[in-house]
Formats: structure tokens, C-alpha cells, sequence
């Protein structure tokens, strides 16, 4: 069973964007933010259900844990602001994709292939975008797979394509993401640059250590994660 957390932050709308043109986009978004809601459910649904389809099929629960939550409105009328995008529903539509979002942390590095490619055979789901931070870490050292999907949904006879973004990491690299967040938003001093560097360190350490972990679960089990 996998752990799970979804967050419903409540649509809010308390900031410094009420302009007509932002009012505006809120209100459009307010008549398709069901298509979003209801694309996230179905999506952690089919994501659990895949986890179960492992169990079942080769004994081993690919997620460790999973969080999904919806951006809030002061979120998403802040974003498209801070990146000078032009103040329409369009923009909120075609470039705004992590409205609904979802976390899937895995035990091991294969396990997130394992979910990443039987997803690939879903209908009604699409790829828009993919960004492969294990393969290629950001500078910070962060790590994690962001794939947007696009999930096909109805509001009534219109076909709508909801984007929804996927972070896929292992239990190492959601505890360093969660820490390193944490150390660089929260607190009052900015990180120093030697601190930078041993936070970067440290990611490619708990990666080390990703593989070697793996590779003791291959021994044991004789395989590899997905048999
Ligand atoms: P956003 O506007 O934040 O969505 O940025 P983006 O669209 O350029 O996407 P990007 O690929 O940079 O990933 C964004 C998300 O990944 C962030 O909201 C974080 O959850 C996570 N992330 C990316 N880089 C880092 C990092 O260096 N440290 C941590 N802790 N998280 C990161
Ligand atoms: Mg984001």
C-alpha cells in the first residue's frame, strides 16, 4: 500500500495580482479548474493501481510514497506574472503545466523506470515535456525525473488535454530536495557558497549510494528490480 498525501489547497486568491486582466484569467480558470482537479485523482488512481499491478506481478511495490496537490490560484496568477507572460487564460493553459502536480518517490532509481515506462502504454495520456535531472543534475546537485503528461479529460462533450506534472525521485533524493528546499527558502541567511557545494556533494553521496543499495536489492532478489 502505497503512503499517500494529497494536498487540496483551498482556491485562494489573496494577492497583489487584481488587476482586471488577472480577475479576468481567474474567473475562465474557474469554469476548467474541475478538469484539473479530476485529472489528478484519476492520475494518483492510476498510479496506485500500477503499484498494486507490480506487487501482484513481481512481488515488489515499485512507490514508496506519493504527494499530489493543486497550485493554488495566487500560485498560478503569480507565476505567469513573475515570467512576463502575457495575462490570459492561453498562457495559464498552454504554459502554465505544474497546476496539477504530482511527487512519486520510489525505492530504487529502476523502480522509477518501471513506472515511467508502463505509463507509457496508458491511453489517454500523453507526453508534453520531459526533463531528466538524474541523468543530467541540476548545478545545485538536485535530482529527480519531471515528466508533464497531458491527460485526456471531457467537460462535457469538449476534449480537454490537462497537463499534469510528475516528479519522479528515490526516498535519497526526496530527503535531499525536502532539506536543501528548506535550508534555501526558510531560512533567514542565504546559503554560502561553500555550504552550495557540500549540499551538491552530498546529493551525488546519497546517489552513490542509491546505486549501491540497488545493487544489493539485485543480489538478493537475482535480478533486477522489475523481475
Ligand atoms: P518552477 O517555476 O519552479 O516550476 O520551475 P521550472 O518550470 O523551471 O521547473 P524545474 O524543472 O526547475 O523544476 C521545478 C521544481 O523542481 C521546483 O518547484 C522544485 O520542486 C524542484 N526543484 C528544481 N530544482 C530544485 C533544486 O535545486 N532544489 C530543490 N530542492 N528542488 C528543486
Ligand atoms: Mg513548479
Amino acid at each position: 500500500m502505497i503512503l499517500r498525501k494529497d494536498t487540496n489547497v483551498e482556491p485562494y486568491f489573496d494577492t497583489e495580482y487584481n488587476d482586471p486582466a488577472s480577475l479576468k484569467v481567474m474567473e475562465e480558470y474557474s469554469k476548467i479548474e474541475k478538469a484539473y482537479r479530476y485529472a489528478l485523482k484519476e492520475m494518483c488512481a492510476k498510479l496506485e493501481n500500477l503499484d498494486d499491478y507490480c506487487s501482484a506481478t513481481l512481488s515488489h511495490n515499485p512507490i514508496h510514497n506519493m504527494e499530489s496537490r493543486i497550485k493554488s490560484n495566487k500560485s498560478i496568477i503569480e507565476k505567469i506574472h513573475r515570467r512576463g507572460y502575457p495575462v490570459t487564460i492561453r498562457t495559464l493553459k498552454d504554459l502554465i503545466y505544474d497546476i496539477a502536480g504530482v511527487r512519486v518517490v520510489c525505492n530504487y532509481i529502476d523502480d522509477i523506470n518501471v513506472i515511467i515506462n508502463l505509463l507509457s502504454n496508458q491511453k489517454n495520456l500523453r507526453i508534453r515535456l520531459k526533463k531528466d535531472y538524474i541523468a543530467n543534475p541540476k548545478p545545485t546537485g538536485y535530482r529527480s525525473i519531471h515528466i508533464v503528461y497531458e491527460k485526456q479529460m471531457f467537460l462535457g462533450e469538449e476534449e480537454i488535454w490537462v497537463p499534469i506534472e510528475i516528479q519522479f525521485r528515490t526516498i535519497a533524493m526526496d530527503m535531499w530536495a525536502s532539506l536543501e528546499h528548506e535550508l534555501r527558502y526558510k531560512s533567514k541567511t542565504p546559503v554560502s557558497d561553500e555550504d552550495k557545494e557540500k549540499l551538491r556533494l552530498y546529493a551525488e553521496t546519497l546517489y552513490n549510494i542509491d546505486v549501491e543499495m540497488q545493487k544489493i536489492y539485485k543480489e538478493k532478489t537475482g535480478g533486477s528490480t522489475n523481475d
